[in-house]
């Protein structure tokens, strides 16, 4: 099994205190930063965008795991070339996918897909070629703290098979309820980045003690 990479989701940190939040997951021994920009069209609310993570991108070295729950995504990822290693745009807004897929390519960055809950495999298929990471959905988006659909991890599996039999080298990284009880879980499925938001950035401990409990659990 490949090594398992952690990326907490500041959604649920502390916004006042951002800059030693942030510091905390590197310290932490945190492996990217899941970044949720939201526009209040494809989710509910609206959380931050360019300005918060450029402040960001001076505080830590970390790559940056940028998740675009916006509608019309291929209008925004220019804003964010330099600043993220990957970007994430969803499959559900996004009609020429391949298009978008390239142009996240073309400004330096690595290329992800994402699905929600509801969304079927076969919406994906035809760009496994063109991704560097499949984003499965395991909660509807748009809130941390949420429960982990337990379904989801099978759709994990089937897209696992689909790279893994077509040779195509993509990582696959879960999103939503991801926690120390099911974190072994996620792995066996075939997922290997687990974005993890309040399991590090909530209770029962520190941010540190969270990702120690994290890796832990994945033995
Ligand atoms: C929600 C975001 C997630 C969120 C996960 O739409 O995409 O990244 O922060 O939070 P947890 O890990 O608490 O489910
Ligand atoms: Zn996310």
């Amino acid at each position: 099994m490949p090594a398992i990479k952690l990326a907490p989701s500041i959604l649920t940190a502390d916004f006042g205190r951002l800059a030693d939040e942030v510091r905390a997951a590197e310290a932490g021994g945190a492996d990217l930063l899941h970044l949720d920009v939201m526009d209040g069209r494809f989710v509910p609310p609206i959380t931050f965008g360019q300005v918060v993570v450029e402040g960001l991108r001076k505080v830590t070295n970390l790559p940056f795991d940028l998740h675009l729950m916006v509608v019309e995504p291929e209008r925004h990822i220019a804003a964010y070339a330099g600043l993220v290693q990957t970007m994430n745009v969803h499959i559900e807004v996004s009609p020429h996918v391949n298009r978008t897929l390239e142009a996240i390519r073309k400004l330096g960055a690595r290329a992800g897909v994402c699905l929600n809950p509801g969304t079927p495999v076969s919406a994906i298929e035809e760009s496994l070629a063109d991704v560097d990471q499949v984003m499965v959905m395991t909660i509807n988006p748009g809130w941390g703290g949420q429960q982990m659909i337990p379904r989801q991890l099978e759709k994990v599996a089937r897209i696992r098979r689909l790279l893994d039999d077509g040779g195509h080298a993509a990582e696959v990284e879960i999103d939503g309820g991801v926690k120390a009880a099911n974190a072994a879980k996620c792995a066996a499925a075939g997922a290997n980045v687990l974005v993890c938001g309040s399991s590090v950035y909530g209770p029962p401990g520190t941010v540190a003690e969270n990702l120690a409990a994290l890796r832990r659990a994945l033995g």
